[in-house]
């Protein structure tokens, strides 16, 4: 047996700060070009030891709202470092425990978040031979977005969104994410900007403007530049984000946008100072559920004591 009986990993959500989008694929999914910036919301996972079985327990917010049960993301991570990396063991198995604070189907990758706290947790928890590039090719198995989740900070994605290439990123920008009561499914949200983009681009491209910006560090020229082929669809199945992200601008963002897929808006604000005033301002309008600030860029999955 392994020297650790429980192993905590802390790990971010995310924004898109551009997501382009494809026609879709044979295999279903959508070819993206997409920016993603790891923000400082997090879950922790934790693994414990438990020979034989996988089983889970969500507590934080949204709890309710998350399958405890084998569906569970974390869990299929869990079995799949077991089948691949673990092949052979017999003594596998663990209980992984999941407080939430990324929001739950909220266009932030909160699943991709624990499935990538999952494999980091049960690698280190059985003391597995596993490359961090192991790793992301198991994430990627397991949905797209599980990849940043496990390295975080600023990436390019291309493919599916699980291919990467670490992105320039100077300084650190302030968001305020207005969250909403109610999910948005990434599938429905995909079907709907299948319905309203009959010419969807051939090969999606981010802006190479919105990568000066982040190269210089400026969160007004980024501001400008975020951009969101899913935020027309998701604005049609959820009108009432539109207020939302008027209501951002109105009190002094730099930025405005649906985060991924919805329905999560997150707002750009020119400093910290700006965030806290923003933050307030929002929270007092009564148009979301909550309002959090956060900065990013943060790193992906990492242990913690
Ligand atoms: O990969 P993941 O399971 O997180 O994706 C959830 C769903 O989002 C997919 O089943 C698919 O409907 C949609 N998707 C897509 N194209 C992508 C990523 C996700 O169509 N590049």
């Amino acid at each position: 047996m392994a020297e650790a009986e429980i192993v905590r990993v802390r790990v971010a959500g995310k924004i898109n700060l551009a997501l382009r989008s494809g026609a879709r694929r044979p295999d279903g999914y959508h070819s993206l070009a997409t920016v993603f910036q790891a923000v400082s919301v997090y879950d922790e996972v934790e693994a414990r030891w438990a020979p034989g079985t996988f089983t889970v327990s969500v507590t934080g917010e949204q709890a309710a709202l998350v399958p405890a049960d084998g569906t569970n993301l974390a869990v299929k991570a869990a079995r799949l470092l077991a089948a691949t990396a673990g092949a052979g063991r017999t003594d596998l198995g663990c209980h992984v425990a999941i407080r939430k604070a990324i929001p739950v189907t909220g266009g932030m990758a909160g699943g991709s978040a624990d499935a990538a706290g999952a494999l980091l947790a049960c690698a280190v928890l059985w003391d597995l031979d596993t490359s961090p590039d192991d790793l992301l090719e198991l994430g990627a198995r397991l949905g797209a977005d599980v990849p940043f989740s496990l390295t975080g900070g600023t990436a390019l994605g291309t493919g599916r969104g699980d291919r990467l290439t670490p992105a320039l990123s100077r300084g650190s920008y302030h968001w305020v994410l207005a969250l909403s009561d109610g999910e948005l499914s990434t599938p429905e949200v995909f079907g709907r900007f299948d319905a309203i983009t009959p010419e969807a681009a051939q090969r999606p491209e981010v802006p190479s403007a919105l990568l000066n910006a982040l190269i210089g560090g400026d969160p007004l020229a980024l501001g400008r530049q975020l951009v969101n082929d899913l935020q027309p669809a998701a604005l049609s199945l959820r009108p009432q984000l539109r207020q939302v992200l008027q209501a951002g601008l109105d009190l002094g963002a730099v930025g405005a946008i649906v985060s991924g897929s919805g329905p999560t808006v997150a707002l750009l604000a020119a400093d910290e100072s700006a965030a806290i005033d923003l933050s307030v301002r929002l929270g007092s309008e009564g148009l979301c559920r909550a309002v959090k600030r956060v900065h990013g860029p943060v790193p992906g999955a990492r242990l913690i004591g």
